[in-house]
């Protein structure tokens, strides 16, 4: 991120020294994409982001809620800056104010107030944009909790347009929300109901990212597939539309989007994964378990055939195209034979990669309170067979790369020399030497080795 304050050279009154600003993100891409924008939120106040917690003016933990280790680590996080907060104070470097954003906030803000007075605000998701605000209002007394009880288009409407960008790939986030109530999730707590930008914003935003270098846009929304903003000619867009337009903007060669649910995956983006060379063969489509016992109980509204007749249809359509999944072992009730179930479902999708997560009963979530959980013991068992299966279906699909040649974005210096590291079109990170004069650009790569977590490859004629 470009620090517009430092200093310069020209003449004229000095610059203010810039407020050191520390954001720490856990969970999802959403988490990232907010964290950026709290960062343009509080650009033009004067703070300027900076790496360590120690000695910051400003602290924010933008939190996640989806599990409860997550959760819990925020208040060890709490205890640690409490700590520098003191220490600040005492050796006369002024006060460091701490604020919780994101989903835990959302979820139990009065909670955090009240177990740690050292945190001044608490602001959840959608409110984001009342940063500066907050600031001011806390510079006289500790802040009051402000959640989530806003519409989401209150908070894009009130942000600069003017994104900072770093490096040629980019978080755009289009849908926010979810209308699912999977009987183990959070998020349609966390984050509310869904909604869509409209397209013009999202169109502009694409713009002013392509005109600062960005070649890759990954879109994101917790259901983004269900996408319906509404068009700048009226009438609703549905995200294949919206993809379309955006493969249309000069510099935007590369579009991504996730996360993906089943049910919402229709036919018009079916057929653009075929048609739209700018959206790239990677489709992360969780399904959670292989049972469809377990599936009902999980409230997904879909079975296990609809999902691989699904699967299926997608790979007519772009059969290169890679997958990647989420599942839960441990869900209340699941037996051996549903976990088998599972395993055999991964063996017939065949996963570039996958997350596999141990079920966490989560507060409020109607499979807390189902009466059958699962031994934790069993459930670690579960988790480490199905992540032994994964890592070997990752591998092979890493492996079987080696001899073509793929085009790479790109995106940083590598570790050694002149060496970059770039993105596949399979998102795999693809390391090559003398290659640090074309990061943020698309150039051909031969493939040579592939490794469980990464690709070698060379420029072609090296
Ligand atoms: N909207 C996305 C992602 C939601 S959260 C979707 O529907 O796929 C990301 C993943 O966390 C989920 O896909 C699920 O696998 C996992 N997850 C959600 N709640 C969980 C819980 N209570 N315990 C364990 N894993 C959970
Ligand atoms: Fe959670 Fe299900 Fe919504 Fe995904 S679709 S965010 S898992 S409730
Ligand atoms: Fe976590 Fe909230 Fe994302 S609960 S996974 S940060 S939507």
């Amino acid at each position: 991120m470009t620090d517009i304050l430092a200093p310069t050279e020209v003449d004229g009154p000095a610059a203010p020294p810039a407020k050191r600003l520390f954001i720490k993100t856990y969970g999802c891409q959403m988490n990232v994409y907010d964290s950026e924008r709290m960062a343009d939120v509080l650009r033009p106040l004067g703070y300027a982001p900076t790496d360590t917690p120690e000695g910051a003016d400003f602290v924010i933990l933008n939190t996640c809620h989806i599990r409860e280790k997550a959760a819990e680590k925020v208040y060890s996080e709490l205890g640690k800056l409490r700590l520098m907060k003191l220490d600040k104070a005492a050796a006369g470097g002024g006060a460091m104010t701490i604020a919780v954003a994101g989903c835990v906030a959302q979820a139990e803000g009065e909670e955090i107030m009240r177990r740690q007075p050292a945190v001044d605000i608490v602001v959840g998701p959608q409110a984001y944009h009342q940063l500066p605000e907050l600031l001011t209002r806390t510079a006289r007394a500790r802040g009051e909790r402000i959640g989530a009880d806003f519409a989401p288009n209150e908070k894009f409407d009130a942000m600069p347009a003017m994104r900072g960008v770093d490096g040629p790939t980019a978080f755009l986030t289009v849908q926010e929300g979810c209308d699912k109530f999977c009987s183990f999730c959070v998020v349609p707590y966390t984050r509310g109901a869904e909604w869509s930008r409209p397209v013009g914003d999202v169109l502009a935003e694409a713009r002013g990212l392509a005109a600062q270098g960005v070649r890759e846009l990954t879109l994101l929304g917790q259901n983004v597939n269900a996408y319906d903003g509404l068009g700048e000619g009226g009438g609703v867009w549905t995200l294949a539309r919206l993809a379309r337009a955006l493969a249309e903007i000069p510099g935007i060669d590369r579009i991504r989007y996730t996360t993906s649910h089943p049910n919402d995956m229709s036919d018009d983006l079916i057929e653009a994964h075929r048609e739209l060379d700018a959206l790239m063969p990677y489709l992360h489509l969780p399904v959670q378990s292989g049972s469809d016992r377990i599936l009902r109980a999980m409230n997904r509204k879909h079975g296990r055939g609809k999902y691989i007749d699904l699967i299926g249809r997608i790979r007519d359509a772009r059969p290169d195209i890679a997958i990647s999944g989420d599942f839960i072992v441990g869900f209340p009730g699941e037996t051996e034979r549903d976990f088998e179930d599972t395993l055999s479902l991964v063996r017939d999708i065949g996963y570039a990669s996958a997350f596999t997560f141990m079920y966490s009963p989560r507060p409020g979530t109607p499979a807390a309170s189902m009466g059958t959980q699962v031994p934790p013991e069993v459930a670690l068992a579960r988790l480490h067979a199905l992540q032994a299966l994964i890592v070997k279906q990752q591998l092979a699909f890493n492996v079987a790369q080696a001899g073509k040649t793929l085009n790479v974005l790109f995106e940083k210096p590598g570790r050694n020399g002149r060496q970059a590291i770039g993105r596949s079109p399979y998102l795999q990170s693809v390391h090559v030497e003398d290659a640090d004069h074309l990061i943020g650009q698309i150039v051909p790569v031969r493939i040579e080795h592939g490794q469980q977590n990464s690709l070698k490859g060379r420029l072609l004629g090296a």
